[in-house]
């Protein structure tokens, strides 16, 4: 068992004894400037300040993290977590599961933008009409990368939700794409996952809204109109 850690000796006091006797360190793998890989398998081989820990992690986009089992951070201050996952998109964050939190904000300053101009909510609710609001099941390949089988896919409760693909054909600004999810047991993955921009989606929904509130108080006004003529005939 080689213990191949490589620590910067300013960072670490001189008596740090835990971190040799407590890990294991089997078949770690480090190249490069201020890498670190704890755990077995691990590898941080980027050109400089990568950090791969737990179980077959690999850092290799520069000053990025792999955390977990299987997971790849193979661009620039990206970060992997959870299980066989790869962070494809420089800064961006691949977590495999699910995000428990209290609250989540997206940045929405107005000093961070230029120009700013109104948008066509009549588009907004046009493009809300060609969605398509489906019920699914997770494919195969998505079974193979949760590492279940057939049968315990099968099992799976369906799921409400919209198809990234055809979310672009309408809200070509609503989608992105920035993680790989690997298939356990063999050398295939899903690249390029593409995943809905949240901002963009709220933001078409509420124009939706005023396009439809719009025609709401025209049909109204029409009624009325309508109601009065329809009065005066009747006398
Ligand atoms: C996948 O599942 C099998 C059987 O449950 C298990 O032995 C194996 O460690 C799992 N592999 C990963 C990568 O999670």
């Amino acid at each position: 068992m080689k213990l191949n850690i490589l620590l910067l000796a300013a960072s670490i006091p001189a008596a740090a004894p835990f971190l040799c006797g407590t890990l294991t360190c089997d078949g770690t793998s480090v190249s490069g400037k201020d890498n670190v890989a704890i755990g077995q398998a691990t590898q941080a081989i980027g050109v400089q300040g990568d950090t791969a820990m737990g179980f077959h992690t690999t850092a290799s986009g520069s000053f990025s993290t792999a955390m977990g089992y299987g997971c790849t951070a193979s661009a620039l201050y990206s970060t992997a977590m959870g299980a066989s996952v790869e962070a494809t998109e420089s800064e961006s964050l691949a977590v495999s599961g699910n995000v428990h939190s209290k609250n989540a904000f997206l940045h929405a300053d107005e000093r961070l933008v230029t120009g700013v101009t109104d948008v066509d909510t009549d588009g907004s609710l046009e493009a809300i009409l060609g969605l398509r609001v489906v019920s699914s099941r997770p494919s195969e390949a998505h079974c193979k990368h949760m590492n279940k089988t057939e049968t315990e896919c099968e099992n799976n409760a369906r799921s409400v939700g919209l198809l990234g693909q055809q979310v672009q054909e309408t809200m070509p600004e609503a989608v992105s794409s920035g993680t790989s999810m690997k298939l356990v047991g063999s050398d295939e993955s899903i690249d390029n996952v593409v995943g809905l921009n949240v901002h963009a989606m709220l933001a078409n929904l509420v124009g939706g809204m005023q396009a439809q509130a719009r025609e709401i108080e025209e049909l109204k006004a029409l009624v009325k109109e309508q109601s009065v003529e329809i009065e005066a005939l009747r006398k």
